[in-house]
């Protein structure tokens, strides 16, 4: 049969364990505290990304004012969330608001909230590869209800 552990051991053991818990702690409680995401209002001195390439770790077009969308908008979810989304500054704006009124955002500094949908809007912002062309109307089904913009069609086109 195996004999049993001695108690000496057992303590030496815990012990050990308790000053390697100690060590890391102290060790922790030394460092810098981090920068809460939330309040960082300039650039983020993390990258040393070129101008104009795609950031591969938010996938945010590298050009001013990307730290503050990485910084704001990368943090519930990725901004891949929403970067196949186009909008005009009203429309990124609103989204902002949305965000905040329902999804938790925080408040964002007047400056900061511009330069967030300046970027936005100028990179992000409505493009004709965003929709696809119009169908032409003779490809598609007769509209067999009569709305006003039909009968205008009708008027103008004959058909
Ligand atoms: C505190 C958390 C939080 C932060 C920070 C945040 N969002 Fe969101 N966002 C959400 C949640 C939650 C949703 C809803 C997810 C869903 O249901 O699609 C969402 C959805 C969105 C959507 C809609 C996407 C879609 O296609 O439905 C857009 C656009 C968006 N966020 C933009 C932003 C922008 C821009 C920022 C930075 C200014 C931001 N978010 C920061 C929580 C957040």
């Amino acid at each position: 049969m195996a004999k049993p552990i001695p108690v000496v051991a057992i303590r030496l053991v815990f012990l050990a364990l308790l000053i390697l818990i100690a060590t890391v702690m102290v060790r922790r409680c030394g460092r810098p505290e981090r920068t809460p995401v939330p309040s960082a209002p300039g650039p983020t001195p993390t990258t040393s990304a070129e101008p104009g390439t795609i950031d591969p770790v938010t996938g945010l077009l590298v050009a001013p004012g990307w730290e503050l969308v990485a910084a704001n908008c990368n943090a519930c979810h990725s901004t891949r969330h929403f970067l196949r989304m186009r909008g005009t500054r009203s429309t990124w704006d609103s989204a902002i608001t949305w965000m905040q009124k329902n999804h938790g955002l925080w408040p964002l500094q007047t400056d900061v909230r511009e330069t967030i949908v300046g970027y936005l809007a100028e990179h992000y912002g409505p493009s004709e590869a965003s929709r696809r062309a119009p169908i032409p109307p003779e490809l598609l089904p007769p509209n067999p209800y009569p709305t006003p913009a039909r009968r205008e069609v009708r008027a103008l086109t004959g058909r």
